[in-house]
Formats: structure tokens, sequence, C-alpha cells
């Protein structure tokens, strides 16, 4: 039977923008059914997806609109935020992001498009990117070595919380140490969020002023600090540090970049650990979010640190190259034995912020520093001068002011709102003002001017000063940024040429289709993407009181509303800030919901073999004991196996987490049946919504049974990937799990009960308009049409390559979902040629890698998305069939077993044209081994990267790498 919605949708909607979505033009589509042996699309989707699970009504979100009207519409509600000088501080900064910056990194879908830099030899543009980030981050701090970015700074300090953890003695973790002393002044979104990821692994906070604690090694393995404070304060902290370090514990230090160019660094007194938000480095506080968070640390801890880290290797010709250092996937999610679970980070802002660096280099940075300082010294005077007295003594940025008896705090504040001013207000009337790079004098004079109207005193001049309001043993002496790199770009032309030399190295959407599998490569739209640079949208601070940011709430409630619908789910929190803080999030749900019914004691979470690895690893982060799942030899869960272990922990079980359709690309019929049981045995069933796109509009995780499910809507709703993020992971739940959604202290209060996951109320803010726009724009039919064509377009290629590369796990009726995985290991015996030969040999032809070896060694998982035109799936399916007929030639002796095209792949430009080629086949084979790659030549920066000297050699800053 075919069910209604999928009659009506047969034909492509008539939508202009759902046509320039979609690759496949509608008589492209009749002729792939055809030749698939199908009559209509959804045939083909009945053949796919099990009838059990199917959707029996349509979706009824809104019908589609063109780019035109939903600019109209976007504009419209940009307008009703509004845009106030914000002098709240608390981590998030006014920042001048330059033009040249905006325009050829954050609008460049080169930039913007291309993926987490796995494959080396065609990334070097965006590691070498990356790689300053590093050295500003190790330069400003004074440690060994940073990582390319973490999600944002509460979470950095919950990693260092962790790192702290898990690198305790071994007389500690023998006595169970598990306290960690906190000290108070730190950003109350940093507490909540370390406290809710400390519950989870039995961990205890103690907060306390620093100067008051006693650090015991027989009770505390840690310490967290901030520097400068959030009272603003500049505090000594060498001695204490030396103290801890005597004791056998750790200090890990939250700090700002801007602040270090002025300040010692935590590095030269002893932190082991520095982590933070390098938003000030030029990024637009954008409601919260994105913005990387920074991390670095002392040598000893290189292999402990979470997140991925860029380090200099050779190619196999020993040219300098770069790649990510110390494991090939992330180094800490070990899956059961994992340390983190953070996998998409914020590379497109790590980069921005690199940029940042380069544009202005030390000199430049060093002065605005001064600036940003001097002008906070300044209004300090003349508070002064006026009797308004400050709490802090030393100051970086920030001014903790107590008021007078005849200033009342309401009156101020409605004063200063009058003039479209946000401070920050606290209790027992203080409030708190801090400056940043794009603070004037004229902004100086204006506060005075208002303090002196509600104080009745004079308002004195805002003079020169060259005063220095930090202390003397702890203003900076060292240098940094002394690298090359920091220097030659400080003109626009250069800097644009920079960009530009570095971006040539890299693939990204905009040269091919890029296969990955498990990561739906597909378009983000211009329009989409143009909101995001709106100043409406990009100058909120994400404190602001509400009636400032009306169009970002009636975005966020909109949206919530849509993705409800989509995942048949009741409730949806935007805060998480990547697919695995999603995760986590889920988890902590579901373990605060079995606590209200008092089923705390049920810890066990089922996990099948092909999970991702962030599913144990967010399990384990969230306190969870992990029980994995066989799959059979088809790919999918084996269900006898799976009611096995259901009852046999039926007393304790928690949750079940599957991936749906499964990481194998094949939608399980037996999923239904999972669900019941996992329910009867008294657990709740995750669904990882990775692979959402194979189901809007079909079917959902709500309507199969699941309970809570996370999107990543960098891969399903057309947010891109930037290189490695930023992601935006929401998490949706049904009825019951509503109430334990993520609060947040600046909503909520600071006695906020409930679990907070990420530093802003809602997460990466900024970047919600592109899924916003998505949704908007591709509408109810959109949206439904989009799932049928990536099915469609992966079972046209799974369909093609029947004959030279065997899909390795298929659905019932012979259907794949939205990917496949590729038979590889076959080729090895006879030809020696695996799986990365054939990845590698790709970017010869100007394709990028398919997902290699994951989820199965030996393999390789595409997922060609519906943006891919027939052209393009036509080209890709030509290359793998030539590189086939490639590997033959190996296999009957025509081409040399070593010395051949797939060996030494892939073949950069230097190894092309050099005089000195000596291989058993031609320049021609090796660079244009199709007559059309010649139109479209993607010339490789290095050959092969060689993973282990890289590693046994780890150098991850820029100091001798140019
Ligand atoms: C199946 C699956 N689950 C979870 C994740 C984690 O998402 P993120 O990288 O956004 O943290 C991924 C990312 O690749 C994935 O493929």
């Amino acid at each position: 039977m075919i069910v209604k919605q999928f009659v009506n949708y047969n034909k492509m909607p008539n939508n202009e923008f759902i046509n320039r979505h979609v690759g496949p033009r509608e008589e492209e589509i009749s002729y792939m059914l055809r030749k698939m042996g199908f009559n209509s699309l959804d045939e083909l989707i009945e053949k796919t997806i099990p009838e059990s699970i199917r959707l029996t009504e349509p979706l009824s979100l809104k019908e589609g609109i063109s780019e035109g009207k939903y600019l109209e519409m976007v504009k419209k509600l940009a307008a009703k935020n509004k845009i106030f000088s914000s002098y709240i501080g608390m981590g998030y900064y006014n920042t001048h992001t330059p033009a040249v910056i905006i325009r050829n990194v954050l609008e460049n879908p080169v930039w913007y498009t291309s993926y987490t830099p796995y494959q080396a030899d065609i990334s070097q543009g965006r590691l070498e990117a990356l790689l300053n980030y590093q050295t500003i981050v190790s330069d400003l701090t004074a440690t060994d070595i940073a990582n390319a970015s973490l999600l944002d700074e509460a979470t950095a300090a919950a990693e260092a919380m962790i790192m702290m953890f898990n690198t305790r003695s071994r007389q500690q973790e023998k006595d169970g140490i598990k306290k960690c002393l906190v000290d108070e002044a730190i950003w109350q979104q940093t507490k909540s969020v370390v406290e809710t990821r400390a519950v989870q692994l039995g961990i205890g906070i103690e907060y306390i002023s620093y100067d008051k604690m006693k650090f015991d090694s027989k009770q505390h393995f840690g310490v967290i600090l901030q520097y400068p404070d959030a009272d603003g304060n500049i505090r000594d902290y060498s001695e204490f540090t030396e103290e801890i370090h005597k004791e056998g514990g750790k200090v890990a230090v939250a700090s700002d970049l801007l602040a270090l160019t002025q300040l010692k660094p935590p590095g030269e007194w002893g932190a082991d650990i520095v982590f933070g938000s390098s938003q000030r480095f030029g990024l637009p506080m954008a409601f919260g979010g994105p913005h990387a968070a920074f991390f670095a640390v002392k040598e000893e801890y290189k292999r402990n640190m979470p997140g991925r880290i860029i380090g200099i290797t050779k190619d196999v010709n020993g040219k300098p190259a770069l790649r990510m250092a110390l494991q090939t996937r992330e180094q800490h999610i070990k899956r059961e034995r994992a340390t983190s679970n953070i996998c998409t980070a914020q590379a497109l802002m790590a980069m921005m912020s690199g940029f940042y660096g380069v544009y202005h280099g030390q000199e430049g940075v060093s002065e605005i520093g001064k600036r940003v300082h001097n002008l906070t010294v300044r209004l300090a005077l003349a508070l002064e001068t006026m009797g308004i007295v400050r709490k802090n003594n030393y100051f970086f940025d920030t001014l903790r002011i107590k008021l007078p008896e005849n200033i009342e705090t309401l009156h101020l504040k409605n004063k200063f709102l009058s003039k479209e001013i946000n401070l920050l207000y606290l209790n027992d009337n203080e409030l708190g003002i801090s400056f940043d790079e794009t603070t004037t004098l004229e902004d100086v004079e204006e506060i005075v001017i208002i303090f002196s109207e509600l104080s009745g005193k004079n308002a004195p001049k805002v003079s020169e000063t060259d005063k220095v309001m930090i202390p003397d043993n702890l203003k900076r002496t060292s240098g940094f940024m002394q690298q090359e790199v920091f220097k030659k770009y400080r003109s626009e032309t250069e800097l644009m040429r920079y960009i530009k030399r570095l971006e040539r190295k890299d693939i990204s959407l905009t040269q091919s289709m890029i296969s990955l599998g498990s990561c739906t490569m597909k378009l983000n739209a211009a329009a989409e993407m143009f909101p995001i640079t709106w100043a409406e949208f990009g100058g909120l601070h994400p404190f602001v009181p509400e009636d400032q940011a009306e169009g970002y709430y009636e975005m966020m409630k909109e949206l919530k509303n849509d993705l409800a619908q989509i995942t048949g789910f009741q409730g949806v929190s935007l805060q998480p800030n990547s697919g695995a803080a999603g995760e986590y999030a889920g988890l902590v749900i579901i373990k605060e919901y079995l606590e209200s019914i008092n089923q705390g004691h049920r810890k066990i979470a089922l996990i099948p073999s092909s999970a991702h690895g962030t599913n144990p690893a967010s399990a384990v982060m969230a306190g969870y004991d992990i029980v994995i799942i066989k799959c059979d030899d088809k790919g999918n869960i084996d269900m006898t196996d799976f009611k096995e272990k259901a009852e046999l922990h039926k007393d304790n079980l928690a949750c079940v987490i599957i991936t749906y359709p499964s990481t194998h690309g094949v939608f399980e019929s037996s999923i239904i049946d999972l669900c019941k049981i996992t329910h009867d045995n008294g657990g709740q069933v995750y669904m990882d919504g990775a692979n959402m796109n194979a189901q809007v509009g079909l079917t959902s995780p709500g309507f199969i049974g699941a309970d809570v499910c996370h999107l990543n809507l960098h891969k399903t709703f057309a947010s891109p990937h930037g290189g490695g993020g930023p992601g935006v992971g929401p998490v949706c739940v049904a009825e019951h799990l509503v109430e334990f959604l993520p609060g947040h202290p600046m909503i909520e209060g600071n006695d906020v009960k409930k679990s907070v996951i990420s530093a802003a109320p809602y997460g990466s803010a900024g970047i919600l308009p592109i899924t916003y726009g998505y949704i908007k724009m591709m509408g109810n039919e959109g949206l439904t049409y989009a799932t049928k064509i990536a099915i469609l377009n992966a079972n046209y290629l799974a369909n093609e390559l029947k004959d030279e590369f065997s899909v390795l796990y298929k659905g019932e009726n012979g259907c794949v979902a939205h990917e496949m995985i590729l038979e590889c290991r076959n080729f090895k015996a006879v030809s020696g040629i695996t799986e990365t030969d054939i990845a590698k040999r790709l970017m010869d032809y100007g394709f990028h890698a398919p997902t290699l070896s994951f989820p199965v060694h030996g393999t390789l998982m595409i997922e060609p998305t519906e943006s891919e035109s027939l052209a393009e799936l036509d080209k890709f399916v030509e290359v793998l069939k030539n590189i086939h007929k490639e590997i033959k030639e190996i296999e009957s002796g025509e081409a040399d077993k070593e010395d051949n095209v797939l060996k030494n792949a892939p073949h950069p430009q230097y190894a092309i044209v050099t005089d000195d080629w000596n291989h058993s086949y031609g320049r021609e084979k090796a660079a244009f081994p199709l007559d059309w790659v010649r139109n479209n030549k993607f010339w490789i920066d290095v050959a092969r990267v060689d993973d282990a000297y890289g590693d046994r050699n780890l150098v991850c800053n820029c100091n001798s790498f140019m």
C-alpha cells in the first residue's frame, strides 16, 4: 500500500528554493528510478523504509517560501532584536571582526563547507589556520601545547576538571579522591556547567575563595581558578599554585586572551591547564555563540588533553605537512574508556580568531589590550572623583562597583536602559562594567555623565592617563606571537592573499561532492547563511534582557516547534552546541527522569557495536555503565543478543542508545521491537539523530517509539561543518521528559535546579538562522522531498557501483538508506590496495575521500545527500569505476604492485612537475586520470602524510613551520 503523502509528494514540489537545494532534476529522477527498476520515488521509499515505521500523515509545517520572501521575513525578525551597548562582560565582549575575515572566511564556502581535516593531504589550508590559532593560545597562555578548540569556556572548564580527575595519582585513584576545589569568583555559567558534569561522575565541587582554600590531597585532586576573576580582580596565584603542586594537586585556570596581552601568563606562574573563550579575538557575541574555547596544557599532559590537536609532520617525500596529531580520530573518544566526548568543536571560529591574530600581530593585539585597559582606568578614576567606589582594586577591563546609598539600582538601570546601555546588575547594589575593543572615549564620557546625573556630582573630565591598574609583578613582560606569520600579513591585501593561498589547498563543497558517510555534506545555501552576519543577530550579548532579543525568541520558538514536529516529540532545547553535547544532554535527562521515579539505580546503557564513538563516550561522561550489543553479519543489531542483555539487566537497565537508520546505512525493521523490549525492561530509548536526513517527513524518532533524540543541525538541517565546527545539537524529548530539559542560571536564576549543558542559554544561537531558513524555505513538502532524494541518490550510487564494489549491508528489499558501506577488503589480498589507497586516489580526481574505515574497518562509507546532481553522482561513479580499473591493472600485473597510481596517491603538484619523475606510469595518468579532470583540477599541496613521524616528534605550534 502506498500511503497518501508519498503519492502527493511524488513530483518535485513547485517551489523555487527546493529546486535549488535538491540536485537531480525531475526527468533525471525518473531516469534514475527506471535504471534501478522502480516505477516511482514512492516505490523506492516503500522498499527502503519498513511500513511499520512509516508516518501515515504528512508533517504539518508551513509550506516553503522563496529565498526573497525568506530574506524579507527574517529581516523583519532581525529588526525585533535591539542592539544596545553592552558592558555586561561575563565572558562575552564586543569586538571588531575585520571585514576581510568576514568576507573571505565566514562568508566563504571554501572555509565553511569543508569538513574536519581527517584527510590531511587536502586540508593543509585549514590545518595551517588552526595551527596559527594554537600558536596564539600557547603563546598568550605560556603553555606548551594548545588544542584546536573546544565548544565554549564553561564546557572547557568541565573538560579541565575531568582531565585533572583522570590524571590523579595512582594513590589518589586508589583512595577514591573525588573532590575539586573551585574558586567562588568564576562565571556563574561556568559553575553551572561544571556542576552538571561533576554530578554525573560523582565528583564533588567545593566553592571557596582561593585565599581560604585548604587543599588536601586526601580529599582533593585539583583546583579551578579564574584570572582575571569574575569580579574583575587580578590576583597573584603563584604561591598558591606552588603549594597545590607541593600537595600533589593540579591547577586549571580560566583566562582571557585579550587580558593576557597585558598580564603575566598563567603558564609563567605554574598553571597546569589554561582555558577560556577566544570570542574577543574577532568573533561577534551572537547571543552566546558559536565561539571557540581554547584549552592549553603543560607538555606532560599532552596525551590527556581533550579535543583535536594539529601537529607538524612531513609527507612521504619529506615535505613539511600538517595533520591532526595523536590519532586520526580524536585521542580521547575511546568508546567505553573515553575521557571526553568532544567531537565537533569550533574549527571555523578558531580559524577566524587565528586570522584575527595574524591580521593584528603582537603589536596590534597588545595595543587593543592596552586601550581597553586604559579606558577602564579612565572610567575608574572619573568614578572615584564622584565618590563612586569599586570593589576591585586591580583590574584589566572590568569594574565592580558598589553603588552609594543615594543611587538606587532600579533607577540607575532604567536610566542606562533609556540610553540603550546594558550593565551587569548584581545583588546588593553592585554592578559590573566591562569594556572591550569597541569601547571609545565617547562611550566612557557618556557613562560618566549618566553617573554624574545620578549622583548629583559634577561630571569630571575623562582625562588622559598612563596609570596602569595591574600589579607590577603581574604585568606581562614576556613576548608572544613573534613568528613570521604574525608579521607578514598586516595589510588587507596581504591577508586576503594569505587566506586565498590557504584555501587553495583544501577540498570543500565548492570543488566537488563530499561523500562522507554519517556527515551529510549537503548544500549550505547562501540565503540561509546571509542573516548570520547581520548585526541584529551578531551584536547581541547572551545575557541581555528578553525584550532586547524578541527576534531571537520568536525565531527560536518557531524553530523548536518545527523540530518537535519533525522528531515527533514534545520538547526541544537548543542549548547543546554539538551532536555529542546533545547526546550528553539527552542522557542526563534520562538519568534525571529515572531518579524522579525512584529508579536512579538504573545505570546500564546498551549500545550496539556499530555505534559512533561519541555514543559510548557521552554515556561514560554521563555516568552510565556500558554493555555492548552485537551486530549480525548484515550489520543489524543482533536482536537475540539485545533481548538477552536487556532482560539480563532488567533491574538496572537505564537506556539503549541507537542510531537510526543505523551507521551501517540500513533501516532495521526490528526497531519497533527494540523500543518495546527496552521499555518492557524499564529502560528509555535514546536515538542518535545523526542520520535524521533519512527520516525527516517519512518517519520520526517519536513515531518509532524513542524517548529522546539529538539532532545535528550541522548535518541534517543545512548548517555548515566549518572544517570541524561549529555544530548545533538540539535535544528533543517525549512529554514525560520535558521537565528535565536543560536550564540556565541567567534565565532561571543562579539556583537553577536544572542541568546546564552549555555556557550560553541557547548555545550557538547566532547560527540558528541557518536552520530556521532551511526549514522555512524548504517547507513541509520540501523537507520530505529532500529525504526521499537523499535515499534515491544513495541507492542510485549503490546500484551503479554494484559490479565493482559490493555494498556491505542492505535492507530486506535490497535497498540502502541514505548512505552505504562499500566493501574494499577483498582487493587487498591480490593487489595490496587498501581502502586508504582508494580514498587517497580519489583526491587525484578532485574528490574528497568518503568516510574511511568507519564503522567497519576496510570499507568506505558513502553518503551523497540530496543536494548532489545526477551529473556529479555520475562523475563520482565514473571515478570509482576507473579506480577499480586501476586496481585490476595491479591485479593483472599490468601495473607495478608497489609503484602504482594508488599506492603513490595523492600526487601533489610538486611531484607531478618534478624533473625527476621516475615512476612506472606517466604524469598524465597520475594527474589527469580522466579527461574532464583537466577542467577542474584540484592541485594537491602535499603527498600522503606520515602520521607516525608527527606523533613521535610532536610539535603543535608554528614556531618551526612556514
Ligand atoms: C552517528 C553520529 N553520532 C554522533 C556524532 C557526533 O556529533 P558531533 O560531531 O556534532 O559531536 C556524529 C558525528 O560525526 C555521528 O556521525
